[in-house]
């Protein structure tokens, strides 16, 4: 299949979200964002319980958000929505299998195809715990919807809320749990392997 302006549309949704923050911590990404490289792939087009999240997600966008969100709700159908963990793997609980995931747009493995940038949405039902984990790439959550307390390092019980930058250094523990309603957030990850698996425990 050859690129569809949808697939672009998703492309420049994803890169200007990231380009448009005013955060200082969103400026070390920008380069990468900016020089992503220039290479497609067709991906799978794949279906996960997280996306009907994102319709009430819409309904609770904050105006800065809800363009990001539109277009994914848009385009959800023509996504390929995953997973990093299974059942077997057994790092995370059942309830955050069966209301998670997330859809990469830029990445190590498509569909714009990236060695220096990862970047995406990701979706976190009601009351799921994202147990403490870590990775080498250094990561930014920026939080579109909803509400989650975060453990990152030494500090606990960190609330981030809609517009709220969340930022993990290289190799730092983090994890979360979200409230009451799906959490969605855009992601960022640069430096190392962009698919590195992450440690738990
Ligand atoms: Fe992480």
């Amino acid at each position: 299949m050859t690129i569809q302006l949808e697939d672009l549309e998703l492309l420049e949704a994803v890169r200007c979200f990231g380009l448009e923050q005013q955060d200082p911590l969103v400026e070390k990404f920008k380069p990468s964002l900016r020089d992503w490289g220039d290479d497609w792939i067709d991906v799978e087009r794949t279906r996960l319980p997280a996306a009907d999240f994102l319709d009430d997600a819409l309904a609770r966008a904050v105006p800065q958000t809800k363009s990001l969100l539109e277009t994914f709700v848009r385009h959800r159908s023509r996504l390929r929505w995953e997973q990093s963990y299974s059942k077997e793997d057994g790092v995370v609980p059942d309830t955050m299998l069966a209301a998670y995931g997330f859809a990469e747009i830029l990445g190590k493995q498509g569909p714009f195809v990236s060695a220096s940038i990862r970047a995406g949405v990701g979706i976190y039902g009601p009351n799921i715990e994202y147990p403490i984990h870590r990775h080498h790439p250094e990561e930014i959550y920026i939080v579109l919807v909803g509400a989650a307390d975060f453990m990152i390092g030494s500090a606990e019980g960190i609330r981030k809320t809609a517009g709220d930058v969340v930022f993990m250094k290289s190799n730092t523990p983090h994890g979360f749990r979200t409230r009451d309603e799906a959490f969605v957030v855009y992601y960022l990850w640069q430096g190392g392997d962009l698919r590195e698996t992450s440690s738990f425990g």
